[in-house]
């Protein structure tokens, strides 16, 4: 058998031919390496040798559009410089420049409602572990169709368990960076075991975050409590609803909000569970390996916390 040389354009020919289910819903991409936008998703492509592919070398964001507003987009460009200056990697524009790239790319998209994967990468030069063999960072920003949860999921609630997969050292979980594979290995892990999420815990047993969510709870003091942040990342949405739980504490529904840590005992004793995230919102948690929490369905407090985090998101910027 032997392989073929392909010509330049046997090459685009054949990527462009490439055809599996999941690009329905990549709409379009621009690229700081294509200098343009392309809505043809065998063509949305980054070069092998950029730093992002070989070692992880880059950060990122996933924000979310609804009805043409970009909902948190000032906090998610806020820690993705945040990310990339904790590795020594420039933004290749101002965040002025990435806010009109993704309104123009989300034009290409034609479409109100989407996920943005936005990747700021190391850049392409050479296959080593050395940053500085990259010749300039760029940028990749993926328009993707927002795929939310059915309602039911809210009303029924997830099931959550422990992972056994060590969390990253401090330093490195409070980096969006593009090195995810614990993370991965968390996902892995509640897919085999037919669970929704599990939670990474620190060297004392307190309960961190999810795969790529954060969980907080509402204890039996009726207080809300998110873990402490040394450990893990900041989620935008977690802070945001936080701040829209002051007004249920104004109205006596909730004791206070706190952070501290959360163990085992806590959870098996709250009321309610919430995992919180981009893609969630607010998603009840009903079952902790295996034990029912709280009432068994969505909590009164998950609920309205959902409803003002989503009222809340018709206030965002219109693109
Ligand atoms: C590890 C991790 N924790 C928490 C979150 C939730 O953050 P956000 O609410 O900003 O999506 C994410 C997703 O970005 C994540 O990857």
């Amino acid at each position: 058998m032997s392989v073929a040389l392909l010509t330049a354009e046997q090459v685009q020919a054949k990527l462009s031919a490439k055809k599996y289910p999941a690009q329905q819903t990549y709409l379009a991409m621009y690229s700081t390496w294509l200098e343009g936008i392309t809505t043809e998703p065998g063509l949305m492509t980054i070069p092998i040798d950029d730093h992002l592919v070989h070692r992880g070398d880059g950060v990122f964001e996933a924000i979310k559009v609804v009805n043409g507003r970009v909902f948190l987009i000032d906090e998610h460009l806020a820690r993705l410089e945040s990310s990339a200056a904790q590795i020594g990697l420039s933004l290749p524009m101002s965040v002025d420049k990435i806010k009109s790239v993704i309104a123009e790319t989300m034009q290409a998209a034609k479409v109100q409602e989407a996920l943005l994967r936005l990747y700021i990468s190391r850049g392409p030069g050479g296959f080593t572990t050395n940053p500085y063999d990259s010749i300039s960072s760029q940028m990749y920003l993926v328009v993707t169709s927002l795929k939310t949860l059915p309602p039911e999921k809210y009303q029924q609630g997830v099931s959550i368990g422990k992972s056994k997969i060590p969390p990253k050292d401090p330093s490195m979980a409070r980096i969006k960076s593009c090195n995810y594979l614990p993370n991965v290995l968390m996902k892995k892990e509640s897919v085999d075991r037919g669970i929704d999420f599990t939670i990474n815990l620190d060297g004392n047993g307190n309960f961190l975050e999810g795969s790529t969510e954060n969980m907080v709870i509402l204890n039996s003091q009726n207080v809300l409590v998110r873990p402490f942040l040394n450990q893990m990342l900041k989620g935008t949405t977690m802070m945001r609803t936080f701040e829209l739980a002051e007004k249920l504490v104004a109205q006596g529904k909730i004791a206070a909000i706190k952070e501290s840590n959360i163990t085992d005992d806590d959870i098996k004793s709250a009321k309610e569970v919430m995992m919180i995230g981009t893609t969630l919102d607010v998603l009840p948690v009903t079952s902790f390996e295996g034990q029912k929490i709280g009432s068994g369905v969505q909590g009164s407090v998950a609920k309205e916390l959902n409803e003002l985090l989503r009222e809340n998101m018709k206030q965002a910027p219109l693109l």
